[in-house]
């Protein structure tokens, strides 16, 4: 296993982390734990050297911290740190920072919580928890010994995270989404770099995008692009290594969900490492994020200078859920999110075909068209 800076904690994390959100499942059921199969995998990483388990209050309904609690015992837990997270949705009051708190160290049998996140913050969890000053509650917390270092996990714009850096000084580590498609998405690599430069160790989740850059057989434009390389590595590799060669990333976490990928990822972990790519095999990944984004009907940058649109279209927001859509070939779940995530005053079929967007789109898009485009697939039942 190769190990990683981790920012101003001087902590050492394995390259692999495990995350415990995608836990191997009895019948397809989200709170059925394969508790012996997850236990064989957990404790196979561990052996191996990963000493980083991310666990959260939410995942598997609850599950995941229980089962890891059980997985951790027999002398594993003193060969990890243990990371999980505030439910940031669930908190209505100061006092409930200790509730859910003491409920975590007990589901996971634990007196301490190595890293502590604040789960998913974005502008308004933010604003929720300087109201209920959550920092004289964690401080107190790092104080007694019960956290070993606080940090965060992410869900927001750029701005909103510097806004995060900013706002606290004493940050020890954050969690950002980040893989190769997503290098201006939420935090970024700007995020990235930003945390680093700043002394925060950085944990990456979603490093293979939830799996959709782990696909055996990819589009085939991807697919001959990954051919052209003088090594051959599987997708989800290229993936990874790509992260494993940034200075700036600490531990990278992957939901694994069978021991094959605990194996192969394992694998690709000891083969990492710091500038370890060449630059033509950086140069590969670039060419492949281009033959993916060449997938994307809309060729939206998410600049957003379209808006404000003046009948409030999401126009942004709509196109990117149409790409990933139509990109990663997942159309129901496109569809979902665009009937339960955007308010339908906002739906593309709002669209009064003014063309102020139009004028303003540095792209040139045909935004009117595309918007009827978008809302056709989307909308369907
Ligand atoms: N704080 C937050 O808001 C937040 C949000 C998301 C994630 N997280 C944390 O970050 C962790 C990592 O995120 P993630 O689970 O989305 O990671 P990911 O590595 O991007 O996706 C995991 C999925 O990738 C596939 N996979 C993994 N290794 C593979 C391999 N070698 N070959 C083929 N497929 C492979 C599996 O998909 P299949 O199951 O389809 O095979 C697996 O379920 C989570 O487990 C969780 O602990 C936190």
């Amino acid at each position: 296993m190769e190990y990683r800076n981790f920012g101003k904690t001087g902590f050492q994390p394995s390259a692999l982390g495990f995350g415990c959100m995608r836990l191997p499942q009895l019948m397809g059921e989200e709170n059925a734990i394969d508790e012996p199969e997850a236990t064989r995998m957990i404790r196979h990483a561990i052996d191996q050297g990963v000493n980083y388990v991310d666990t959260a209050w939410g995942y598997h309904g609850g599950q995941s911290e229980v089962v890891l609690g059980r997985i951790l015992q027999d002398g594993y837990r003193e060969k990890v740190a243990l990371a999980t997270k505030m439910p940031s949705w669930l908190i209505e009051k100061p006092e409930d920072f200790d509730h859910y708190f003491s409920i975590q160290m007990e589901r996971l049998q634990t007196d301490r919580i190595d890293f502590y996140l604040l789960h998913a913050l974005n502008q308004g969890y933010w604003d929720k928890y300087l109201n209920y000053k959550i920092f004289d509650w964690a401080e107190q917390k790092l104080a007694d010994g019960k956290i070993g270092h606080l940090g965060f996990s992410f869900h927001d714009d750029y701005e909103v995270f510097e806004r995060i850096l900013n706002d606290y000084d004493h940050w020890d580590f954050c969690q950002i989404q980040y893989n190769y498609m997503d290098i201006n998405y939420q935090a970024g690599e700007r995020g990235l770099k930003l945390a680093a430069g700043r002394g925060l160790g950085v944990v990456v989740m979603e490093p293979l995008k939830g799996g959709r850059l782990a696909i055996e057989v990819p589009p085939t434009a991807v697919k001959n692009v990954f051919g052209q390389a003088d090594v051959q590595r599987k997708p989800a590799e290229w993936a990874l290594q790509w992260l494993w060669n940034q200075p700036e990333v600490g531990v990278v976490l992957s939901g694994m969900s069978t021991f094959e990928q605990v194996e192969l990822n394992l694998a690709s972990a000891s083969r990492s490492g710091v500038d370890h790519l060449t630059p033509e095999e950086v140069g590969i990944i670039e060419d492949a994020r281009d033959a993916w984004q060449g997938l994307a009907p809309v060729a939206c940058t998410h600049c957003e200078y379209c808006l404000p649109c003046p009948s409030d279209v999401l126009i942004p927001q709509i196109f990117a859920i149409y790409n990933n859509a139509v990109m990663y070939e997942l159309g129901e779940r496109g569809k979902r999110m665009y009937q339960n995530q955007i308010p339908e005053e906002n739906w593309a079929d709002m669209c009064i075909e003014c063309g102020a967007c139009e004028d303003l789109c540095p792209q040139h898009l045909t935004i009117i068209d595309y918007l009827k485009d978008a809302h056709a697939y989307l909308s369907k039942a």
